[in-house]
C-alpha cells in the first residue's frame, strides 16, 4: 500500500536524517517535508530516494492556522495520512533567572504547541485508516538539566503527550512512539554544548536508522514508551550534561 508520511524539522539534522532513512522504505510513496528553510528542505530531497513523491513545505510550525489548513489539504489530496514524524525543535538554554517569558513561550510554541496542533489535524485523517506518530523528545525531558529549564521541561511535556496519546488513540489503530535522543551532532546541539567535538558523539544518521526500524513492522510493540537513543559511551559520562 502506498503510504503518506509527514516529517517536520526536515531541513537539517535529525529530521533530515529521518527523511533520508524513511525514503529507503518501499511502502511509503509520498513524503511531505516541513521546516522554514526552503533551501534546507531542497537539500534534504537531494539525498532522498528519488523514486518517491516528495513535497516540500517551507512553513513556520507556530503559524498554527496555516499549518492546520495545510495538513487538511494534504489529507484531502492523498486520502490518508499514515505517518507523522514530529522532529522540529528549538533550544535556548538559560537558567531560571535568565529565562525570559519570550524564550519560554518560543520554546513551548515550537516544542509543544506545534506538536499538539499538527497532531490534532493529522489524526482527523489518520483515525480513518490507522497510522503511526513518532515524537522526538530528549533525554533532557526525563532527568534534570540545570540551566536548560524551558527546553528540558518542554521535552518532558512531549514524553507525557506521547504516553497519553498512545492510549487515547489506540482504538483507532494509531501507534504513538516517543524517542529521546542523547547528544547528537546537529546545529541544536552546538547551541547546547558549543565546545563539544561533534565527531565524538552520535550522528543524525544513527537516529534516522532507529526511526526507520521503529516505524517498520518490527517496531510494532515499542509504541507508548519513552525510548532512549544514545551511544553506550554517553551512559557512562555521568557528570556531563547530555540531552
Ligand atoms: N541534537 C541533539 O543532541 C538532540 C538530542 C535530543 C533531542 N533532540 C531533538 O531532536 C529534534 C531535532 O533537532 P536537531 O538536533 O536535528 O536540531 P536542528 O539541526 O537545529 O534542527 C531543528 C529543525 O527544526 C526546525 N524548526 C525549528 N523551528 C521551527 C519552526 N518554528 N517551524 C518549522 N520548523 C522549525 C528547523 O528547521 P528551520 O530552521 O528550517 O525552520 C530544523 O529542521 C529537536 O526536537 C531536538 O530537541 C536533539
Amino acid at each position: 500500500m502506498s503510504k503518506t508520511c509527514i516529517i517536520t524539522g526536515a531541513s537539517r539534522g535529525i529530521g533530515k536524517a529521518i527523511a533520508v532513512a524513511l525514503s529507503k522504505r518501499d511502502d511509503i510513496s509520498n513524503f511531505v517535508l516541513i521546516a522554514r528553510s526552503e533551501e534546507g528542505l531542497n537539500n534534504t530531497v537531494k539525498e532522498m530516494n528519488q523514486d518517491k513523491n516528495i513535497q516540500c513545505k517551507p512553513m513556520d510550525l507556530t503559524l498554527y492556522e496555516d499549518v492546520a489548513s495545510y495538513i487538511h489539504s494534504i489529507g484531502t489530496h492523498y486520502g490518508s495520512i499514515d505517518m507523522l514524524v514530529n522532529v522540529a525543535g528549538y533550544a535556548e538554554p538559560k537558567s531560571l533567572l535568565e529565562t525570559t517569558m519570550e524564550n519560554w513561550e518560543k520554546t513551548y510554541s515550537i516544542n509543544v504547541h506545534s506538536i499538539f496542533n499538527i497532531t490534532k489535524e493529522s489524526v482527523r485523517f489518520m483515525k480513518k485508516t490507522g497510522g503511526k506518530i513518532l515524537n522526538v523528545a530528549s533525554t533532557a525531558g526525563s532527568s534534570a538539566r540545570p540551566g536548560w529549564l524551558a527546553y528540558a521541561s518542554s521535552k518532558a511535556a512531549i514524553i507525557s503527550m506521547s504516553q497519553t496519546l498512545s492510549e487515547e488513540l489506540a482504538d483507532y489503530g494509531i501507534l504513538v512512539y516517543c524517542i529521546s535522543p542523547g547528544r547528537c551532532a546537529t546545529e541544536l546541539r552546538k547551541v547546547l554544548a558549543p565546545d563539544e567535538d561533534p565527531t565524538t558523539i552520535m550522528q543524525p544518521e544513527h537516529v534516522g536508522e532507529v526511526v526507520r526500524n521503529l516505524l517498520s513492522d518490527e517496531g510494532v510493540c515499542l509504541d507508548g514508551q519513552n525510548i532512549v537513543v544514545r551511544k553506550q559511551v554517553e551512559k557512562i559520562r555521568e557528570n556531563e550534561p547530555a540531552i
